[in-house]
């Protein structure tokens, strides 16, 4: 990204791993984001931020202290994706070298500003500090393109059902 556009989103968000009291409103945040059958539910959001917070990346919008975006992942050894760690905060083992990313939102009034590719690039950055060899995610078809020109690799289909859908499992090699 151009020096000075990123330069005006570091002016006006700040990233950092979530706050325990965040965690009603990332889920309100999921629920615009997301349709119900793919959004995580505020009880599971509340488990992961409990076990994971470390894991959840966060843009907020430093006007409002509001939480404009975030990225949440969880670490472990294996190396290919599974619904259950969208629902199982229990998979999580600190030093696992994977990271399983489970959720990207940004709030449709901050949308195609670079926020969404910031986040994923402040996390791998991040995760690359902290170890991890593989980064994983699931998206829709749709999705497949914006992903390949964040870097990652598209492997085809994947093993999930998630919400009824058809998933594609995207990696990156860190
Ligand atoms: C998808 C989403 C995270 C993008 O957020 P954003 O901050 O607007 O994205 P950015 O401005 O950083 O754009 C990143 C790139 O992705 C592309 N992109 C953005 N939204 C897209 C979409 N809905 N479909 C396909 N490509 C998209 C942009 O054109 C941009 O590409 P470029 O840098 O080559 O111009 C946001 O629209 C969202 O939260 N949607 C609902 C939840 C969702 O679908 N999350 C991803 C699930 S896998």
């Amino acid at each position: 990204m151009e020096n000075k556009t990123l330069q005006k989103l570091y002016e006006k968000f700040e990233f950092r791993n979530i706050l325990p009291e965040e965690a009603e409103q990332a889920a309100e945040v999921e629920a615009i984001c997301f349709p119900p059958n793919e959004a995580c539910t505020e009880e599971s959001m509340k488990r992961r931020i409990a076990k994971t917070p470390e894991l959840f990346l966060v843009a907020v919008d430093k006007q409002t202290g509001k939480i404009a975006g975030f990225l949440n992942g969880i670490a472990t050894d294996e190396t290919s994706f599974r619904d259950e760690f969208f629902t199982e905060e229990n998979l999580h083992n600190p030093k696992g070298k994977t990271i399983m990313l489970l959720g990207l939102d940004v709030l449709p009034q901050y949308r195609n500003q670079g926020l969404a590719r910031e986040l994923v690039n402040h996390y791998l950055c991040r995760e690359r500090e902290n170890g991890r060899h593989l980064i994983l995610l699931t998206c829709l078809e749709a999705k497949v393109e914006m992903y390949q020109n964040m870097g990652f690799h598209d492997e085809g289909l994947a093993n999930s059902t998630w919400g009824g859908e058809q998933w594609h499992e995207m990696s990156y090699v860190i």
